[in-house]
């Protein structure tokens, strides 16, 4: 059996980092997988969250989803809170994970930065939820950006830690798949930062929500370096910018870094920018546009996601129950 799960967080605005990273994988997975995809609203109160802006972003991240072309009726959407198995599995391997494998977590020591004793218990067990999230379906394989490895080799260790335990087989080894030509998209402003929700500029990134406008702005703006574009991939070592907008180019085109490069070997980067926002705004559009029209609908996105917390919650209660007979649990 094949089963994908993945998630997004509900904080702030999907930009093109989850899309090409990430959902636009997922759209090409849902052919061959049983896909469960999911809105991880408890890992977005790891850190503060007005609760109305909460609910907003949790129907935006459904409609993302739709819109990018994830079906509803042969995937499973729903947001994390409304199925109890994630935070009780949560704890159940929170159990069986050293504290040792935590501190190596480099997401946390970024975000939790120099106010250490200052950050929540939720934000250091945020990698423990994860692994719960994956295994509380047996999930097989985890089609993420670059930027999830580490976690999801910490839910491989988790997953075995369990097996090991208890004397079972009962957890796969979850798969990540991390693939195509923009897996780590960087920002806008800076070829060496990753594009980020949680980034103060708008300017860094280009959001789904974007306007054809707001797009070709940021694309013109955009940083680059004084130099024309090379006219090989090797000439691309060392210039962030050019590797980055190329490779955005080459993923929203479908094509190789190879044959973008030999398109544009030589050009300045203002003939590149035109033709990088020519292809955003008309792959983006649609999805914008489709949004907007889920987005004037909330009871229909609800509906959706209604229905695939009670498929998503019947499966993993049914898994949740043998993981506790496993560990010992009486059911008096
Ligand atoms: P999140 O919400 O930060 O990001 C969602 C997905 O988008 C990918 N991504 C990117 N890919 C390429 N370039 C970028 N600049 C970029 N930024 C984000 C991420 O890799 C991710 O695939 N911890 C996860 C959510 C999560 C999860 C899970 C994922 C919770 N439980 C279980 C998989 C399985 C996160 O914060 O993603």
């Amino acid at each position: 059996m094949n089963r994908i799960f993945s998630g997004i967080q509900p904080t702030g605005n999907l930009h093109l980092g989850n899309y090409l990273g990430a959902i636009r994988n997922w759209v090409k997975l849902q052919r061959d997988f049983e896909c469960i995809f999911c809105i991880v609203d408890l890992h977005a109160i790891t850190v503060p969250q007005e609760p109305a802006a909460l609910r907003k972003a949790t129907r935006e991240v459904t409609a993302a989803y739709i819109a990018c072309g994830i079906d509803p009726d042969a995937c499973t959407i729903f947001n994390q809170s409304t199925v109890r198995a994630h935070a009780e599995l949560a704890w159940t391997l929170g159990c069986l994970t050293p504290l040792g494998w935590l501190n190596r977590m480099t997401q946390f020591k970024e975000k939790a930065g120099k106010q250490r004793d200052e950050a929540g218990l939720g934000l250091y067990a945020y990698p423990v939820l994860m692994a719960a999230d994956i295994l509380a379906y047996k999930a097989t394989h985890v089609p993420v950006g670059e930027d999830q490895k580490q976690h999801l080799e910490l839910a491989r260790d988790i997953a075995g830690a369990f097996n090991r335990r208890y004397g079972v087989e009962f957890f796969p080894l979850p798969e990540p798949q991390i693939f195509g030509t923009a897996t780590r998209v960087m920002s806008l402003r800076d070829g060496t930062r990753k594009m980020s929700k949680s980034e103060p500029s708008e300017q860094s990134r280009i959001n789904l929500t974007d306007d054809a406008d707001a797009i070709a702005q940021k694309i013109r703006r955009a940083k680059t370096d004084p130099h024309s574009l090379p006219d090989s991939v090797k000439g691309l070592e060392g210039r962030a910018e050019a590797e980055n907008l190329m490779g955005i180019y080459a993923a929203l085109t479908d094509k190789s870094i190879e044959a973008v490069v030999a398109e544009f070997a030589g050009a300045q980067f203002s003939t590149f920018k035109g033709a990088l926002a020519d292809v955003a705004v008309a792959v983006l559009s649609p999805i914008t546009a489709e949004m907007n029209r889920l987005m004037a609908d909330p009871g229909a996105i609800d509906a959706v996601l209604r229905r695939g917390a009670e498929r998503a919650g019947a499966m993993a209660d049914g898994y949740l129950r043998e993981i506790y007979e496993i560990v010992g649990f009486l059911r008096p």
